[in-house]
């Protein structure tokens, strides 16, 4: 009798908890979203709703799915799920920066391709009795040019005058005092270290020097800045959550879930409360990110006339021929002070095809030439600050954007508030 009333008993509570809990057992569709987004393994779940006053976070009057080691699954995938949304987020502002930088890196090989072949080209039409000998010179300075740019630490003075130094033997060989043959090795090797003293080429090299220095300065810290950006994001990206935000995240996306109510989501406030709260430092981030944003404007704006790296390199060309045609204009002058230092020209054995004579045919800058596409640095520079511009506010809204995109019940349905649901009124 006692038996039968006791088995009775449980059947009715078995039966009473069944329809409190809604369905059969709330705990299947627990157990289900469980294992759909792999939190952790089935056995934790208990196998019909319990009173959980073991649970830390998740605390509740009524009967819960949850056990204390279901909690800590649910604080680690809550935090995977934040992580993922930031990196999410904040991906395709990485990913405008970062095709940047590849843009701007591409860009400027190939305007370094241009500017060396303008110059080859036009001591082909305007020289062309020394160019073939003045391409290796050429070359290097361009090489050491790109160095400088991409952030070697070369005195630019010193590559620019090493470069004039080489150019010298080859004036003077060919345009200052041709002879029957070519000037001796050890004759040239002297003509160029007498290159600091006698300075053919007038100011030409302190200017180029310069023109270089102001305008690759921008442009390194154009790509240093971009550099930064990226690795702000990847700081943000990974992110360090404090122990009240985990838990804070815990209850705000898994506590729900101990009620058997694995739709529902946080109301607007609440979510807010909690990101804000959560996203506190990369709220500080946000001045400096503005800061960083305008910089660049300002980096950009200076960016033109002898400051534009494109103008400088696409004129080297049109500096070197004048500063050749210097040089020959004060031919006698040179020649007079080589011959000072270094004694008469030791000339080679004459060879029948040593000697060329320079046809100076006139010369026209390649300025036509230069515009050839909306490629310039310019434009990519304009176009990106333009889109960069966009994401200004990106870390100061993050928390808003992240709930009302993403995590918070938009108006008019029913959400979750940290201890129940509550129904909105429409
Ligand atoms: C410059 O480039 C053009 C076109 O690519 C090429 O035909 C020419 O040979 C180059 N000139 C020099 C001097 O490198
Ligand atoms: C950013 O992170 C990615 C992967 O985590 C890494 O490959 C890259 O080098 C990082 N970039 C910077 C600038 O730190
Ligand atoms: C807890 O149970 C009460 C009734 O017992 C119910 O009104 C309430 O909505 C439940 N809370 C949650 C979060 O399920
Ligand atoms: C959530 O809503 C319930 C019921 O409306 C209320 O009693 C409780 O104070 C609210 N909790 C918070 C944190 O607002």
């Amino acid at each position: 009798m006692g038996v039968l009333l006791r088995t009775n008993l449980i059947f009715f509570l078995a039966c009473f908890c069944g329809l409190v809990f809604g369905n059969p057992n709330r705990c299947d569709e627990v157990r289900k979203v469980f294992q759909l987004r792999q939190i952790g393994p089935n056995q934790l779940l208990p196998l019909s709703p319990r009173q959980g006053s073991d649970l830390q976070v998740c605390m509740s009057k009524n009967q819960t799915c949850c056990t204390k080691k279901m909690e800590e699954r649910y604080q680690v995938a809550a935090r995977r799920d934040i992580q993922n949304l930031l990196q999410t987020s904040s991906s395709s502002l990485k990913f405008l920066i970062s095709r940047n930088v590849a843009a701007f890196q591409e860009t400027f090989e190939v305007l370094m391709r241009q500017a060396e072949n303008y110059t080859n080209t036009v001591l082909q039409d305007s020289y062309g009795n020394m160019a073939d000998q003045a391409m290796g010179p050429v070359r290097e300075l361009f090489t050491d040019i790109s160095l400088f740019l991409l952030g070697s630490e070369l005195n630019v003075d010193d590559l620019v005058q090493r470069f004039f130094d080489s150019l010298f033997p080859l004036v003077y060989n060919h345009l200052i005092n041709p002879g029957l043959s070519d000037i001796s090795s050890g004759y040239a090797e002297c003509v160029r270290s007498s290159s600091r003293d006698v300075r053919p080429f007038g100011g030409a090299p302190s200017l180029l020097a310069d023109q270089i220095a102001r305008s690759g300065v921008s442009g390194k810290l154009l790509l240093q800045a971009l550099h930064l950006g990226i690795e702000v994001i990847n700081t943000t990206d990974h992110l360090q959550l404090s122990r009240e935000c985990r838990r804070a995240l815990l209850k705000m996306h898994y506590c729900p879930h101990c009620q058997g109510l694995t739709q529902s989501k946080p109301c607007m406030g609440y979510c807010l409360n909690v990101m804000r709260g959560c996203l506190a430092s990369m709220a500080e981030i946000d001045t400096h990110w503005r800061e960083f944003v305008r910089s660049l404007e300002g980096l950009s704006a200076r960016m033109h006339g002898p400051h534009d790296l494109e103008q400088v390199l696409l004129g080297v060309h049109t500096l070197l021929h004048d500063a050749i045609g210097h040089a020959q204009k004060n031919g006698p002058r040179l020649s007079a002070q080589v011959h000072k230092l270094c004694g008469p020209p030791n000339r080679r054995p004459t060879q029948a095809d040593s000697i060329q004579h320079s046809s100076n045919k006139e010369f026209t800058p390649l300025k036509a030439l230069v515009r050839v596409s909306g490629d310039s640095l310019a434009v990519k520079r304009r176009d990106f600050l333009n889109s960069l511009r966009l994401y200004r506010t990106y870390y100061g809204g993050l928390a808003d954007q992240l709930c009302v995109s993403e995590l918070a019940s938009s108006d008019g349905h029913s959400c979750w508030n940290g201890t129940d649901i509550v129904k909105r009124s429409p």
